[in-house]
């Protein structure tokens, strides 16, 4: 857990440029995208150590409107710069330092038990749906608003409802983790 959420702070902190231990304990004790991504990891180290998860799914979904299945994977480096109407499905993969705005969805298809499979450093914009066991590419942008129904590459940037991919080699692998 810890390792995870150390990552996950990190990432969230990253826009603000902390500086000091003061300023990046003062930035922990206000910003909700901390508040929420140390409340996803304690669900899942309930989950893990058999324990029940219902305090923290229901802090979760009071407190931000995110459902988070403990049967889905999250990655380390979960940044979360909004957070909320997140709905993570049962079967998710998400990989490591993965970016998900507001109201993403990542959703099961009708009759299926695998959720979509993000790679590593994913940015879905605000309102972004992936649905059914599609794979999102590592680096890949899914714009706002954009509904995912099927597989989109590595390093491509998909818009639009059915998402259909825009540019093939965006530039974010040069961006910091
Ligand atoms: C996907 C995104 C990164 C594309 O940016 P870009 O590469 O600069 O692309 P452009 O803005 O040049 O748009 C290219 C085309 O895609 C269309 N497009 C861009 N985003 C779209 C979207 N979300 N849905 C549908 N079409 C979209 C544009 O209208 C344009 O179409 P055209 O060529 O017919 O004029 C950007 O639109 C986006 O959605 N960013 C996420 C923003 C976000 O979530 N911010 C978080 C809140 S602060």
């Amino acid at each position: 857990m810890f390792q995870n959420l150390r990552q996950d702070i990190r990432r969230n902190l990253r826009d603000y440029n902390p500086g000091s231990a003061l300023r990046a304990a003062a930035l922990c004790a206000t910003l909700n995208s901390i508040h929420a991504v140390i409340l996803i990891r304690f669900q899942f180290w309930c989950a893990r150590n058999r324990l029940p998860t219902l305090f923290a799914a229901k802090l979760l979904f009071w407190g931000f409107g995110i459902e988070i299945s403990k049967q889905a994977r999250i990655g380390p480096g979960l940044r979360l710069p909004h957070p909320m109407g997140l709905i993570i499905a049962p079967g998710t993969v998400v990989g490591d330092n993965c970016d998900l705005y507001a109201d993403v969805r990542l959703v099961l298809a009708h009759g299926s038990r695998q959720g979509p499979i993000l790679g590593d450093h994913v940015f879905l914009g605000d309102g972004a749906k992936v649905v059914g066991a599609v794979r999102v590419g590592d680096h890949a942008v899914v714009g706002v608003s954009s509904v995912v129904t099927r597989d989109i590459p590595a390093h491509a940037t998909a818009v639009g409802i059915p998402a259909k991919v825009i540019n093939t080699d965006n530039q974010r692998a040069q961006e910091p983790a």
